[in-house]
């Protein structure tokens, strides 16, 4: 039974484990993540104090594009059919819309998406697995994690931010030398940077506000604010918001840690919104690589680093960063290796 290990539990690894399990049944199928749960930059936050009190830190809603309309539908229609997308019909002040594109919100949080997929795929999933090193020995790839953990598998493949396949140790150094081309276009993608800060509140708090979302343009720190169970649909359930900072201040403070910048954050949420009660907790998050500003030239989806035995690099840095990108770039990985399982 041919062994795939996954690195990245994020929606592009996710979406590849499912679209394996259901394109090859007898496949060994393993997923790492160095995080502690299941979601990369679709994750859902909880509050300490109260469990059914979610926020998403990260990826806000999901719009299919009318340029995937056909193209990606079947995909729509499995997460409507599950409940885990329905359309998003509160209003999200000065979002850019076309008339054509649909929204979508995901009650149960943003992470439902991947974990959905996750669970189709039958995997196996560790997480707080941070890769390290990967050697190529005897056919197979040998892998190994920061904690020493190790590993088997005939088949490779990272979902994890380009800038840190630059990071992984091994035999990885020499192939991306062995590749001046391919080593000079991951070298040319970029992220931007952004914080998010999400506020939870006790159940019964209301906030008194006509949106669910909105864009601001005009304030020298945030650029979007969220009540996000209101944004989900789940207006009775306790209240959470969700705020993202421009990308010129993530930018600014990108050395500094989230606990240094979470009091710049609340005094401006302060100055704000003077009238909101204090929140039961808050939570801080850096996004070092926040959305691809320039993917890989050319997009391919993914890019193919050894085909025998395969390792492949995938993510949105080779797409483009929404659901659609992972959708993309999740196909052209199963286009490049199902062959060769
Ligand atoms: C603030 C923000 C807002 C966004 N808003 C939207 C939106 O409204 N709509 C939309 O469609 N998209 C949005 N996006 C983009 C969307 O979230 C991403 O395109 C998508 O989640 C990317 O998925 P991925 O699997 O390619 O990468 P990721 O989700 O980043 O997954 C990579 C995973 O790899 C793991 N990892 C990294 N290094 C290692 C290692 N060495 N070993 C093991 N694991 C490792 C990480 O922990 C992570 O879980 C937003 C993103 C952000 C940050
Ligand atoms: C799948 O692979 C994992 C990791 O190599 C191993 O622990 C597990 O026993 C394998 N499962 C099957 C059914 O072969
Ligand atoms: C969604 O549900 C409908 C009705 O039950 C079914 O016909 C359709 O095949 C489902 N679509 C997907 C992609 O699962
Ligand atoms: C929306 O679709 C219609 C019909 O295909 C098309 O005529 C129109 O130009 C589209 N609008 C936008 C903003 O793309």
């Amino acid at each position: 039974m041919s062994r795939v290990l996954v690195v990245g539990c994020g929606c592009t690894g996710a979406l590849i484990a499912a679209l394996l399990r259901r394109n090859k049944k007898l496949i060994n199928i393993t997923m790492w993540d160095k995080s502690k749960g299941a979601g990369g930059r679709m994750s859902t936050s909880r509050s300490p104090q109260d469990n059914s009190c979610t926020a998403d830190l990260g990826c806000q809603y999901i719009t299919q594009h009318s340029s995937y309309l056909n193209k990606h539908s079947s995909y729509y229609e499995e997460l409507k059919n599950a409940s885990i997308l329905v359309p998003l019909n509160t209003e999200i002040e000065y979002a850019k819309n076309n008339e054509n594109d649909t929204n979508y919100v995901t009650p149960a949080g943003v992470s439902s998406i991947v974990k959905y997929y996750i669970k189709e795929s039958q995997c196996c999933s560790s997480y707080q697995m941070q890769l390290d090193s990967i050697v190529k020995k005897e056919g197979s790839w040998m892998v190994k994690a920061i904690d020493g953990s190790e590993g088997v598998f005939d088949s490779v493949v990272l979902t994890i931010p380009v800038p840190q396949l630059f990071l992984l140790q091994g035999d990885m150094p020499s192939i991306l030398s062995a590749s001046s081309q391919v080593k000079s276009n991951l070298e040319e993608v970029d992220y931007s940077s952004r914080y998010a800060l999400g506020l939870f509140f006790d159940k019964g708090v209301k906030l008194d506000e006509p949106w669910s979302g909105k864009y601001v343009n005009d304030h020298p720190i945030f650029r979007f604010i969220a009540i996000d169970n209101k944004k989900r649909g789940q207006a009775e359930s306790p209240p959470s918001v969700v705020f993202h900072t421009s990308v010129p201040f993530g930018k600014q403070h990108l050395e500094k840690t989230p606990t240094e910048v979470e009091p710049i954050l609340l005094k401006a949420i302060k100055e704000m919104f003077p009238n909101w009660p204090a929140p039961s907790s808050v939570k801080t998050q850096k996004w070092r690589y926040s959305q691809v500003s320039k993917p890989y030239p050319g997009s391919p989806g993914c890019v193919v680093l050894s085909e025998n035995p395969p390792l492949v690099l995938a993510g949105d840095a080779f797409s483009h960063s929404n659901f659609d990108g992972c959708i993309v770039s999740a196909e052209a990985v199963l286009k490049e290796i199902e062959d060769k399982l």
